[in-house]
């Protein structure tokens, strides 16, 4: 039996190992991943760039909103892009991981983003992470994760990741940063970040990639009745 074509929404806090579960699992059953962060970060970085944002809270919106109507953002061979621009490394700095939270509590912006997470739906086959992406994007996306793990083992992948990169981030910076965007995505009155009731919890404090394979796995065999992924 082979996977059917369905969306799978993951949902979850920041650094849970989102996207790196949801490349996973696509690689494994060939589904497209969609990361509906970037779209946000990319609307953050142009923002940013355009001068629209002051300190971390003001936000020229009567600037952005009708600026959203020209801004083109894509992703090619994976690689986000703000119009020919490619833009997935900056979109990961934490210039723009102070913003976005902000950015993305914006009831147009998430408007936008919306119609372009559920035009790339439309291709099905499809894994998606974000924060609402079960509850308001796809709320009848057959198979709904949501993912947690401890703050301070979130916080420390963000730091290696940052550092991987050539940055030089303070631990401490770097988890207030996460708390704060988990508590600007959680109470914003727009799409909060929610559990969606049928959603499967995964807590992957203590898990390591092939468990999660393997807790995926279960999962579909026990949803579909898929016995080898690799018939899928
Ligand atoms: O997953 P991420 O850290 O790249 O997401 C960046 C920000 O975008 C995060 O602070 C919350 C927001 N976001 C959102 O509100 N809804 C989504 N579906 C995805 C991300």
């Amino acid at each position: 039996m082979r996977v059917p074509d369905i969306i799978i929404a993951i949902d979850g806090y920041s650094s849970t190992g989102k996207s790196t579960f949801a490349k996973l699992i696509a690689g494994e059953f060939g589904f497209l991943y969609l990361d509906s962060g970037a779209l946000y970060r990319a609307v953050t970085l142009f923002a940013l760039d355009e001068g629209m944002i002051e300190g971390t809270d003001s936000i020229d919106l009567e600037r952005l909103i009708p600026a959203l109507d020209g801004l083109q953002i894509d992703f090619r061979d994976g690689k986000t892009c703000i119009g020919d621009r490619v833009v997935e490394d900056e979109i990961r700095t934490l210039r723009v991981s102070s913003s976005v939270s902000p950015i993305a509590a914006v009831p147009e912006v998430r408007a936008f983003v919306d119609r372009l997470l559920r035009a790339f739906g439309q291709k099905g086959r499809i894994v998606m992470d974000g924060r609402d992406i079960g509850t308001t994007v796809f709320p009848d996306a057959q198979v709904k994760i949501f993912m947690v793990a401890d703050d301070n083992v979130r916080a420390q992948r963000r730091y290696d990741e940052m550092v991987s990169k050539g940055e030089t981030p303070d631990f401490q910076e770097v988890l207030a940063n996460l708390k704060e965007r988990d508590r600007i995505d959680s109470t914003r009155e727009t799409s909060p970040l929610r559990q969606a009731p049928d959603a499967f919890v995964m807590d992957n404090s203590d898990m390591n990639l092939h468990e999660e394979t393997v807790w995926m796995r279960g999962l579909l065999q026990g949803r579909f009745g898929i016995l080898d992924p690799r018939e899928a």
